[in-house]
């Protein structure tokens, strides 16, 4: 019975008419009796299996680059070792608030702690950063939301104007009231960060409020 069935399935018994599916039920027929060109010549033409075992497959060494601590983060730089950090924060990171102003060291717009210490972005190579500890505006915060005493002054005090130098204002602030935790007003105008919006009254206020919040003392 089974025999017929297939022999029918070869041979139909009713002619059939040809198109692209009978083509290809005919041509399953013919490798099924293995006619020429039929399933012993398919076989042949058909990629072998490799003969002898692979050679032994060495793991490619883990991709070489600059590692970096941002923000508490392990990060593995793998690109041009000449790229500037500020670069780094904007381009790969998506870390917006280190900002491009000069691009030559003048206006602090980009500033980051470096291993607790005041830096511009633009002008450090990540060549220079391996091992390093980076700080950002983005990492001043608690991870529970919890502000930074000189992010807090900073509301407090509303010395915001535009806006653009700001987070660059704030970790200049920082630094210096980890430096100098009661700074002098001459002290906060050497900060030298630069303000096109004029905020320096605001951003001195600010200051002051923040040294006073660390300190124990609410003004
Ligand atoms: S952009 Fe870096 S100091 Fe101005
Ligand atoms: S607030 Fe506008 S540049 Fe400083």
């Amino acid at each position: 019975m089974l025999r017929a069935v297939l022999q029918n399935a070869i041979t139909p018994a009713v002619p059939i008419r040809r198109g692209p599916c009978t083509a290809w039920r005919l041509n399953i027929a013919r490798i099924a009796r293995d006619e020429p060109g039929g399933r012993s010549e398919y076989n042949r033409r058909m990629p072998q299996a490799p003969q002898t075992p692979p050679a032994r497959i060495i793991p490619e060494p883990v991709r070489k680059g600059i590692d970096v601590s941002i923000n508490g983060k392990h990060f593995r730089h793998t690109g041009d070792p000449a790229l500037p950090l500020l670069w780094y924060l904007r381009d790969v990171l998506r870390l917006t608030g280190c900002k491009y102003g000069c691009d030559d060291k003048s206006c602090g717009a980009c500033s980051v702690l470096v291993d607790g210490k005041l830096k511009r972005a633009c002008a450090l190579a990540m060549a220079d950063l391996a091992d390093k500890d980076i700080t950002t505006i983005e990492g001043l915060a608690k991870p529970d939301g919890t502000l930074h005493p000189v992010q807090q002054a900073w509301i407090d005090e509303d010395a915001i104007l535009c806006g653009y130098c700001q987070s660059g204002q704030i970790m200049a602030a920082v630094d210096l009231l980890a430096r100098k935790p009661k700074p002098s007003d001459a002290d906060i105008d050497g900060i030298g960060n630069l303000c096109r919006c004029g905020s320096y009254p605001r951003i001195r206020r600010a200051i002051q409020r923040a040294a006073a919040a660390t300190q124990g003392k609410t003004k």
